[in-house]
């Protein structure tokens, strides 16, 4: 079934120059970008964006994080997407994430890990109203 994702790929990525390597991973893959913004975000949207995780230990640090430099948001479609995605990111500690995956050839950081993807259809629905409120429908 046909399906959208809310990814963000974070200001690590940017500062490293690797938009380029990361979507071009995404469309040889077969997804579809439905829309690209990149953008600095504030602390309130990385509030509602990370809502579950506020009052954690390490937030504080993934607030600053997220909110260093621009990233770059887009929404991408395609078959079983959110599962497809995610497993292309590989796991959330880049460290342990596989080779063959986004974190795992790229990046040696539990915390600063390139790349974020919705989780679920539910997150995916809330992470799409939250960043891109005109393609929700
Ligand atoms: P992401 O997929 O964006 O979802 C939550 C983010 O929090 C995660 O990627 C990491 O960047 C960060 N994160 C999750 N767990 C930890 C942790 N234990 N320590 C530091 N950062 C974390």
């Amino acid at each position: 079934m046909s399906e959208r994702t809310l990814v963000l790929i974070k200001p690590d990525a940017v500062s490293r120059g690797l938009v380029g390597e990361i979507l071009a991973r995404y469309e040889r893959k077969g997804l579809s970008i439905v829309a690209m913004d990149q953008r600095t975000i504030d602390a309130s949207l990385s509030d509602a964006h990370y809502a579950e995780h506020v009052g954690k230990p390490f937030y504080p640090g993934l607030r600053d994080f997220v909110t260093s430099g621009p990233l770059v948001a887009l929404v991408l479609e395609g078959d079983q997407a959110i599962d497809v995605v995610r497993q292309m990111n590989g796991a959330t500690d880049s460290r342990a994430a596989a080779p063959g995956t986004i974190r795992g050839d790229l990046s040696l950081s539990k915390s600063e890990n390139l790349v974020h993807a919705s989780d679920s259809a539910d997150s995916a629905k809330r992470e799409l109203a939250l960043w891109f409120p005109s393609l929700a429908g």
